[in-house]
């Protein structure tokens, strides 16, 4: 099984990342985690290059073809092994985070985006995806990281909102849409009932 995790900034994605794994290993189920853009030497040099904020001067095509490009090496190097191993994988962003952002928010549209992803792609398309289903939080911008995409506006977080109601929408049903709760736990217990309903956790 392949699962994604999605979401605005400063949603509590991570937090909720760290809880499901600490579930998982508490009910010993292996799992192999990776984010995006990075989890290999190559792809963590792309991301510095993506999300270094002195790079004003990047073009949104660069910039979605570099999400691409440490994609790609994420996929060939760990995610299409592992799921060929029968393992489950759990990557932090993926292919709807570079529609919702590049594709809506920068403007290049949806199907560039899936244009240049399907060479990166090599068909391992996530059979879940956790959508962590809030507008982007305002308090996302008094962390200390302030990285080039953090720093773009409220308008285009907007965008990138919407670009993943759309992929939810036109998703058949991949998408899982989580609102989470006040209470981490109640939020991770959510998580955690969809992807057993889903057959893929214990
Ligand atoms: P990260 O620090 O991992 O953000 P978060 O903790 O919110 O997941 O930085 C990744 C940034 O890159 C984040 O702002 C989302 C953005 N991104 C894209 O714009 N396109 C993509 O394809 C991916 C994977 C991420």
């Amino acid at each position: 099984m392949f699962v994604t995790f999605e979401g605005c900034e400063g949603v509590g994605k991570s937090t909720q990342l760290a809880m499901l794994k600490e579930y998982l290993k508490n009910t010993g189920q292996d799992a192999v985690y990776v984010r995006e853009p990075g989890s290999t030497e190559i792809s963590e040099k792309i991301r510095a290059i993506i999300l270094d904020p002195e790079n004003t001067e990047m073009s949104a095509e660069t910039e979605a073809l570099l999400y691409a490009a440490a994609r790609a090496q994420l996929v060939k190097e760990v995610i299409r092994p592992a799921l060929d191993e029968g393992k489950t994988v759990i990557c932090d962003r993926y292919i709807d985070s570079s529609v919702a952002y590049q594709g809506y928010a920068r403007g290049l549209g949806r199907d560039f985006v899936e244009k240049i992803n399907c060479y990166a792609l090599e068909n391992a398309t996530p059979d879940v995806t956790v959508f962590i289903d809030l507008r982007p939080s305002a308090s996302f911008r008094s962390t200390s990281r302030n990285d080039r995409m953090e720093r773009e506006s409220r308008d285009f977080h907007d965008k990138v909102y919407e670009g993943f109601i759309a992929q939810s929408e036109a998703s058949n049903g991949r998408f899982v849409m989580i609102k989470p709760e006040k209470d981490k736990n109640a939020t991770q217990k959510k998580i955690v009932d969809a992807l057993r309903e889903r057959g893929a956790l214990k």
